[in-house]
């Protein structure tokens, strides 16, 4: 691993070096799991910073009142006046702000200092509160004493994690009993698609993972040249039957499952054509497969 180690991994060995008790795999598992939050903690705080160089002044964009949500994730998050959400991966914040528009009391948590920064600067500025925690997102839900009505995880989150289950149970552990896990997630199965739609991508059933720095998409859905990043990460995959099944071994009731034969704002492939509203779609006459999904899932009211 190269020098630039975050405190992330650090406190990832630490607690390995502590649960050693003989057994090395605690040690392999945990060297493997410190390597990839350190790399992609450098990725992604590289990323904020080219993504943001061409979306314009956001601040003014939110005062004119350009919302950064969308109706798939806006129906099944429900009313949100009053509203407590843990925002997973919350990124540059936008969406967190959008979130707290509209009432709810916002926590955006976030690995990358880059986008933590910008998202505290960008409710600066425009005096839309929300609070934000730069953490490794499993290091903060398994330790937060906080318990929120809502964990929202938007646009590109889960394929970070290695471990599925235990992000699950970290979802479900900052939630009060009756409180709702709500996903709004690229369905796995478009990294499988290539350039020209053709199955040329990844394999859907390869884990990873796959080593490659985190892109300027921003670039490429606004058809920009896209901005380097030198700083490899690393990404898994998770197929829908294993994210359902680690929502159900968590201990979360799956109440919603839904998938859209289309993407918004990512254009997850240049053979994807403009449809309305800020949407990507397939062209006319190509056979659809779902480019999205949403998932609610929630914690019994009656656990303690
Ligand atoms: C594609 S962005 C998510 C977009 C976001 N939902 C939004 O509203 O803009 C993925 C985010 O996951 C974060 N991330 C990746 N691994 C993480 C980890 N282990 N802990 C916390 N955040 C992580 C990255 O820093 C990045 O901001």
């Amino acid at each position: 691993m190269s020098g630039q180690r975050s405190d992330d991994a650090d406190d990832i060995v630490r607690d390995a070096v502590e649960r050693f008790a003989g057994d090395h795999r605690v040690l392999f598992e945990a060297f493997a799991e410190a390597e990839h939050v350190a790399l992609n903690r450098a990725s992604w705080n590289q990323a904020p910073l080219n993504h943001n160089s061409h979306k314009g002044d956001q601040a003014e964009a939110l005062r004119r009142g350009e919302d950064p949500l969308f109706p798939e994730e806006l129906e099944l998050l429900g009313d949100l006046d009053g509203v407590s959400v843990a925002h997973l991966q919350c990124n540059a914040g936008q969406d967190s702000l959008g979130l707290a528009l509209r009432g709810a009391a916002v926590t955006g948590i976030d690995l990358s200092d880059t986008a933590i920064e910008f998202a505290r600067e960008l409710s600066g500025k425009t005096g839309i509160p929300a609070t934000f925690v730069r953490d490794e997102i499993l290091s903060w839900t398994h330790a937060t004493d906080e318990r929120f009505d809502v964990a929202f995880a938007s646009y590109g989150v889960l394929g970070w994690n290695r471990d599925l289950g235990a992000w699950m149970r970290g979802a479900h552990r900052v939630l009060k009993p009756g409180g709702r896990l709500v996903i709004m997630e690229f369905h796995p199965v478009v990294w499988s698609l290539g350039q020209t739609l053709a199955l040329t991508g990844d394999d859907y059933f390869a884990p990873g993972p796959f080593a490659e720095p985190v892109s300027d998409y921003v670039a490429e859905t606004l058809d920009r040249d896209p901005l380097p990043n030198e700083h490899v990460a690393h990404g898994f995959q998770h197929s829908l039957a294993e994210i359902v099944q680690a929502v159900v071994d968590a201990g979360l009731q799956l109440r919603t499952l839904r998938e859209y034969p289309h993407s918004n704002y990512a254009r997850l492939s240049p053979g994807l054509v403009a449809g309305p509203d800020r949407t990507w779609v397939f062209p006319q006459g190509k056979a659809r497969i779902p480019l999205m999904f949403g998932l609610v899932a929630d914690r019994p009211t009656n656990e303690a």
